[in-house]
């Protein structure tokens, strides 16, 4: 018997999350497949069904992400994607993907958006990679400021319960706009971010809010004694949305007593912390790796909605397509035109120049990307490129 694909009802819904548990090696609980049915919209996914068996699931969140600029656009956050280990390389994902894209151009999102949990899965489906993220490990034995730093002692508070869920959601809303590849988080996410951030997991302490009047900060503790103090503090989320909340939220972190490692997996590349140190090498960079992907679904409107770092126009040509894409320094536009193409690409690099984090010159080295001249290049470098770093904090 073959294949049926469909949308999944609600009384699938149990099924649904085994069996996605079921690719990611996960057995959930009742409470779980309870609580997770809160932040999902059925009619945004896909279930591929074998007998009476759910064998594979796609599906995406709505999003609003931040363009460089500060500009939002609907976005598909792709999710829970998963085929059970008995179906797989049989084209399963292949059609849940072909489908959830369908869903989303037919939603009018003209971008998909997605984190992946191997690097060799998306390409394939048109996704680049739009940012890069850092996991770090700071040494706050040997970590210290430089002298003479504006700190202002009296600007972070622990916040617990209600009042955390609150400032976190007002303080998000304000960061989310200041750096591409950010996205919105509803009511329903931000109740179920904080109910996990309640309990301890995997072997570490509930998580402590600190709170800033323009930023806050999101940790556990790993409890460790030696003999002596070796705790790590796991840096859940690190939201500042000015200079001085970044100063003042990190040195608090930095004096946690008791703790020995600050770790994060959860920086942008862009983080300001090890110029604020005397010495730079306690801050050191485990892993440097992709964070988000993107696909650029409608080219016209993605590209139309972004800020650019010139006054310029440079036609983009990809898949046979050509884009102009142009900007007066304020206003800007992207169109199909017939002109001579300044840059060649693929699908993948084109969502991954469209946050701004990219220089077209690499993807050149690195044979994506193909410009007409030198000065194409360099022109599509300073046009393309504008910071700060595209980031998506938010993993979904
Ligand atoms: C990744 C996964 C969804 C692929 O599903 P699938 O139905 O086997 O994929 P398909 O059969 O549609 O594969 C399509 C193509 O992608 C390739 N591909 C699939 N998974 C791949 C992977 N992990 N790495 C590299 N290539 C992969 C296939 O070889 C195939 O290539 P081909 O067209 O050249 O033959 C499935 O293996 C899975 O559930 N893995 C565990 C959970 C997971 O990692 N999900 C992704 C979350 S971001």
């Amino acid at each position: 018997m073959g294949i049926e694909y469909r949308i999944p009802t609600d009384a699938d819904w149990p099924a649904v999350v085994r069996a996605d548990g079921r690719a990611f090696g996960e057995v959930p609980t009742d409470e779980q497949i309870a609580e997770r049915r809160s932040t999902v919209d059925l009619d945004r996914f896909r279930i591929a069904v074998d007998g009476t068996q759910i064998v594979g699931v796609a599906g995406s969140f709505a999003f609003d992400v931040t363009l460089p600029g500060g500009a939002t656009a609907p976005a598909a956050g792709l999710t829970w994607v998963g085929v059970n280990a008995t179906h797989r390389r049989r084209g399963i994902v292949t059609e849940l993907m072909r489908l959830v894209h369908q869903d989303a151009d037919e939603r009018g999102e003209p971008i998909a958006m997605l984190f992946a949990s191997e690097g060799g899965i998306y390409d394939r489906f048109g996704y680049g990679i739009a940012s890069t993220m850092r996991f770090v490990e700071i040494d706050r034995t040997t970590a210290g400021f430089r002298p003479g730093l504006p700190v202002d002692r009296d600007a972070v508070r622990f916040v617990e319960g209600d009042d955390a869920r609150d400032h976190l959601a007002a303080i998000w809303e304000r960061h989310r706009r200041s750096r591409a590849g950010e996205i919105s988080r509803d009511a329903a996410w931000h109740d179920m971010v904080h109910q996990l951030r309640e309990r301890p997991a995997s072997g570490s302490s509930a998580t402590f809010h600190l709170a800033h009047r323009d930023g806050y900060a999101a940790y556990r503790i790993r409890d460790k004694w030696t003999g002596r103090p070796a705790n790590t503090l796991e840096l859940v989320e690190f939201v500042p949305v000015t200079a001085q909340a970044h100063l003042d939220l990190w040195h608090t972190i930095l004096g946690v007593d008791l703790v020995v490692t600050v770790a994060s997996r959860n920086l942008p590349s862009d983080e300001a912390l090890p110029m604020l140190l005397t010495d730079v090498r306690p801050f050191a960079t485990t892993v440097s790796k992709d964070g988000f992907w993107s696909n650029v679904l409608d080219p016209a409107v993605a590209f139309g909605a972004r800020t650019y770092g010139t006054a310029d126009r440079l036609v983009v040509e990809v898949e046979g397509v050509r884009w102009a894409v142009e900007s007066d320094g304020d206003e800007a536009s992207c169109r199909r035109v017939r002109a001579r193409p300044d840059l060649v690409t693929d699908r993948p690099s084109l969502g991954a120049l469209l946050f701004g984090g990219v220089r077209p010159s690499d993807l050149a080295r690195g044979r994506r990307l193909e410009g007409r001249t030198d000065e194409a290049l360099r022109r599509a470098d300073a046009f393309f490129v504008v910071g700060p770093a595209p980031h998506c904090a938010t993993w979904f």
